[in-house]
């Protein structure tokens, strides 16, 4: 099986051990506590599930920029996008810090630090980083707005995480860790797996993306892991998009083909650097493949379609990572073959024999009360997005 990023075997920084866990609980008490903003939680859930291997904690100022600028720490590890803990609050010290939980009622204890930096960050620091992680610094990017406005304080050093949040209590079938989903490919002797990223419901374009990987690299089963974490207003809550992917599966796949699993994190639209950050934590995840399409990870305008495919060439050297990508073009629905295709793969067609399909618009058309034809979704599909689209509405009238 393919190995995690950066060490021989997968070292989740959750702490398995019952009592363990208890006597830290118990310590966490007596410690001095922190109110965490989302993004840092959703850091220490990635770090505790083992998605974010071989990290044993939060990163210092000087990882972080060294990250940024040449996606390498200053031990030399490749890593894509710092992972931090920023605070606003004053006065924390270097030692045992209990992290609590912003998005769980009563901000239970998610996770003791032991606090080795404390060090101040400028707003001018975290813009400049913002320009090189996102390629922009306009405050209207959903990604740099919680960015360059997390605190003014890098809190850095190893953690110990204690839960997984809010995300398997509310998503008990889908959540999975790094650590689950291997041990599930390894129990179903799957060899050759393929990884999709997804945050939408799936639609066809995305469906047949699946379906085309699986195909063209022989590979035994796909992992269909997609975002349970915050996103930006107006994409479609996850509750709602894993019964669409449950549908979609349950109704267009071979039985035993798919695994429907999930992970907690916010998204962050960053666009390239997100989809190397994807890749790692894939390969963490012990698939071989990821599959990257157009505009993997982007909001708005902000990125090129192929940006996210074309940083694996430009900055991830030779052997950094060991999974690959599964490098897909557009898809469009083919009104001449009545079908999902790539469109270079169809060059005798002119514009007019294609629909785009693109979640955007099936979005705006729900949003308009309108069912997404059966090019865009699967009637089955149409059907769950309706019912919470009208759900919505009524609350809103
Ligand atoms: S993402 O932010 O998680 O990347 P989304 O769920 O829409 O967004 O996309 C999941 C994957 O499908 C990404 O790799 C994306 O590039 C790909 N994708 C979505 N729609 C298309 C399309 N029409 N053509 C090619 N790739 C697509």
């Amino acid at each position: 099986m393919i190995k995690p990023h950066g060490s021989d075997t997968l070292n989740p920084l959750y702490v398995a051990d019952a009592a363990a866990r208890a006597a830290l609980l118990k310590e966490a008490e007596t410690l001095p506590s922190l109110l965490l903003n989302s993004a840092a939680a959703a850091n220490a859930v990635m770090l505790g599930a083992g998605y974010f291997n071989p990290l044993t904690g939060y990163m210092t100022l000087a990882d972080a920029l060294q990250v940024t600028d040449t996606l390498h720490t200053t031990a030399g590890l490749f890593w894509p996008v710092p992972i931090l803990n920023v605070t606003r609050q004053a006065g924390i010290k270097p030692g045992r810090l209990a992290l609590r939980d912003p998005n769980v009622e009563g901000h239970p204890v998610l996770a003791v630090m032991d606090v080795q930096g404390v060090e101040p960050v400028s707003s001018e620091q975290l813009v400049a980083m913002a320009q090189k992680i996102f390629g922009t610094v306009d405050p209207k990017h959903p990604g740099v707005a919680t960015f360059t406005t997390l605190g003014d304080t890098v809190l850095s050093g190893p953690i110990q995480v204690l839960n997984y949040s809010y995300f398997q209590s509310e998503f008990p079938e889908t959540f999975r860790t790094a650590v689950e989903i291997r041990n599930e490919i390894a129990q179903r002797g799957w060899n050759k797996v393929v990884a999709f990223q997804t945050r939408n419901p799936m639609h066809r374009a995305h469906e047949e993306l699946c379906r085309m990987a699986k195909e063209r690299l022989n590979a035994d089963g796909i992992v269909i892991h997609m975002l349970l974490g915050k996103l930006k207003d107006g994409d479609i809550p996850a509750d709602v998009r894993d019964a669409c992917i449950r549908t979609m599966v349950d109704h267009y796949f071979e039985p035993n083909t798919v695994m429907i699993t999930g992970y907690g994190f916010d998204m962050l639209y960053a666009g390239p650097r997100e989809a190397v950050l994807h890749a790692v934590f894939r390969q963490n995840m012990g698939t071989d493949y990821l599959i990257v399409g157009r505009d993997h990870a982007g909001v708005g305008d902000y990125y090129g379609p192929f940006d996210a495919q074309t940083i694996f060439d430009t900055q991830v050297p030779a052997g950094a990572l060991q999974i690959e990508i599964f490098r897909a073009d557009n898809t469009a629905f083919s009104k001449k073959l009545g079908r999902v295709v790539m469109m270079r793969e169809a060059p005798d067609h002119v514009p007019d024999d294609f629909i785009a399909l693109s979640g955007t618009k099936v979005r705006q058309m729900l949003g308009a009360g309108i069912a997404p034809p059966p090019e865009f979704s699967r009637p089955e599909v149409a059907k769950v997005l309706m019912e919470y689209y009208q759900i919505v509405d009524s609350k809103k009238a």
